[in-house]
């Protein structure tokens, strides 16, 4: 029998290291299928979406509204969308510039659970950049909760062994099923290159290297280009191995 198509992957992982780079760079590979990939941006401590699209060109809209509004229909989701300039198989829900965690009223569990069905229903592929701190963040709880595989992203460095000796613990329930996220060592420098942090880790699947030009793109609002040189091919085969995994080949 074949396996179940999976369709939401979550990312999580240490503060600063990576989750949103890598989760951005997981849609483009996606998007390449020419099927739709909704990214959501969980983040409202500092709402990721300014951060990733030039604030000028985003439509007036928040994921925050969506979840503290009554209902959650499909036309709500759609709404609440912001389509990709630079990619039409790409759209974004996230929060905008400006917000915070007093903004909206507080929304529950369920609400958050509805609008990640609405968006199975919506998108081809669903990935959700989860923040790492997850206290009082429901919609990045539930989505490590109801995804289909969680991707942890773990950078090498002494903060992210630190976020973990804390962290796993927050998710060490079974509903989080932890010992199957699929763990990436995420920005790692040449010097880096030791087993130390994937031991640190307890193991890593994929390594995803440090590229000054991806470091580039992430500061001048540039992550939805594509990566191009030698770099790229360092960097691109391991994203599309980790799609390959979580999202099977598309067919
Ligand atoms: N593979 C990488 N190569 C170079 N720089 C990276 C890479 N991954 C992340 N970065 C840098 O780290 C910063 C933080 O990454 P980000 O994805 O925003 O972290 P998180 O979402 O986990 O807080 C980015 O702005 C970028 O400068
Ligand atoms: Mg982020």
């Amino acid at each position: 029998m074949a396996n179940k198509q999976k369709q939401m992957l979550a990312v999580w992982g240490s503060p600063g290291g990576g989750k949103t780079v890598t989760a951005v760079k997981l849609a483009l590979e996606l998007s390449k299928r020419k099927k739709n990939v909704v990214l959501v941006f969980t983040d409202v401590t500092a709402p990721t979406l300014p951060a990733v699209v030039s604030e000028k060109k985003l439509p007036d809209v928040s994921v925050g509204e969506l979840l503290a509004a009554p209902g959650m229909t499909q036309e709500q989701v759609l709404k609440t969308c912001v389509p990709c300039e630079k990619n039409p198989y790409i759209s974004f829900l996230g929060y905008k510039a400006g917000e915070n965690v007093f903004t909206h009223a507080e929304y529950s569990k369920e609400k958050a659970v509805d609008m990640l069905v609405l968006l199975r229903h919506i998108a081809d592929y669903v990935i959700v950049d989860c923040t790492s701190l997850l206290t009082g963040n429901v919609l990045a709880t539930t989505a490590l909760e109801v995804a289909d595989d969680v991707l942890r992203v773990c950078s090498c460095d002494l903060k992210a062994i630190s976020y973990f000796s804390s962290y796993l613990s927050l998710v060490a329930d079974r509903k989080f099923k932890p010992e199957q996220h699929i763990k990436v060592l995420s920005n790692t420098r040449p010097y880096q290159g030791g087993s130390e942090y994937e031991n640190s880790f307890g193991g890593v699947k994929y390594r995803l290297p440090y590229l000054p030009s991806l470091e580039e793109q992430a500061a001048t609002l540039k992550l939805l280009e594509p990566l191009s040189g030698k770099e790229a091919k360092t960097y691109e085969p391991v994203i599309a191995a980790i799609a390959g995994e979580v999202f099977g080949d598309g067919k």
